[in-house]
């Protein structure tokens, strides 16, 4: 018999081609979010599942698929999965990293441009007639070239956004997971601090494609970075790792952007620091309760909303599908897969 799929919800034609030549498949929705009630019915008796992070796969879930032997989660981030309880049933759990790398790095970089130059307003502007003529200090927006860019959480989308600094000018500072999970541990800042009193601020760096990263800690990277850039799962360590704290730590110059997961910052706080100026603006992919958007939020100028499209070119999507479908085809195949999570 051939292996069963429930694949939440529609996926691009070349990855339900692809699952079609070894599985049989159903589909829950043709778009949008798939139902509570439909979600448990769809799980049941099947050997695998393909969801998206819209798709809440607690316990209740993954225990009502007694068959569920791989959840393919098409998608980098896998917050909404418990993977303690797929790891409790033996479940594999794999996501979809590489395939996504460079359409979200572009986009961080499309609102690091689109905020401190002031992009959608200058659109607004124009649109709305308000160009009457050219004047010497019309919508002047701040310079990143010879700036510093912050970047948290130096994994593959990270450092692809630190790539491209090089092309606009700016020196790159970074702080990796362990600099941010350690953050608060006075004997772990105090190694970092040691290290580049010690050394040559080149011979620790990290050089990676000509370029010259500079480790630093998560609160000197707070206080240096004329961009703060987020690209760190979401976990207990990272859920409101930008608080109010955080913000008074930051320059008043400096320049906030997620593309990572909302809640790593906390959206009050936020609200606080813009309306307040104690940072200068913002550029958000994402939101701490997805797709609700605090409201205040929605008045301020000094901020570039987007509805989470970090990912979104049909090429990038189409990869991301066909990834999760082949993650699903080799642990129904009997093999190791290839983008398994690994905690
Ligand atoms: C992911 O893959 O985790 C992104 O947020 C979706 O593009």
């Amino acid at each position: 018999m051939r292996p069963q799929v429930f694949v939440t919800r529609q996926l691009p034609s070349p990855a339900i081609g692809r699952l079609a030549e070894v599985c049989d498949y159903q589909i829950g929705v043709e778009r949008g979010v798939l139902n509570r009630d439909s979600l448990l019915a769809g799980v049941r008796e099947v050997d695998g599942l393909i969801c998206l992070l819209t798709d809440a796969i607690d316990r209740e879930v993954i225990e009502a698929g007694t068959r569920l032997r791989v959840i393919a989660n098409v998608a980098v981030g896998y917050n909404n999965i418990d993977m303690a309880a797929a790891r409790a049933r033996g479940v594999y759990v794999t996501n979809t990293p590489d395939v996504l790398t460079e359409a979200t790095a572009n986009l961080t970089w499309a609102l690091i441009l689109a905020v401190t130059r002031r992009i959608v307003e200058a659109d607004a502007f124009t649109r709305a007639g308000k160009f009457t003529g050219w004047d010497f200090d019309m919508m002047l927006g701040s310079g990143i070239t010879g700036k510093t860019l912050g970047v948290v959480g130096y994994g593959r989308i990270g450092r692809a956004v630190a790539r491209r600094a090089t092309g606009f000018g700016m020196q790159v500072i970074y702080c990796g997971r362990d600099d941010v999970a350690f953050r608060d541990d006075p004997r772990h800042n105090s190694i970092m601090i040691a290290r580049q009193g010690n050394t040559s601020p080149l011979s620790q760096s990290a050089r990676l494609d000509g370029l010259a990263a500079r480790r630093v800690s998560f609160y000197q990277l707070l206080e240096m970075a004329d961009i703060v850039t987020l690209h760190v799962p979401l976990a207990a360590a990272t859920r409101h790792l930008i608080d109010r704290g955080a913000f008074a730590r930051m320059k008043p110059t400096a320049y906030l952007i997620n593309t990572s997961r909302g809640p790593v910052v906390d959206e009050a706080a936020l609200v606080g620091a813009l309306r307040e100026r104690r940072i200068a603006g913002a550029g958000l992919d994402v939101y701490e309760r997805e797709p609700e958007i605090s409201a205040p939020l929605l008045e301020m100028s000094n901020l570039v909303l987007l509805p989470h499209i970090g990912s979104a070119t049909l090429e990038t999507r189409t990869a991301m599908a066909m990834l999760a479908v082949e993650n699903a085809i080799d642990v129904l195949s009997g093999r190791a897969p290839r983008s398994e999570v690994r905690l």
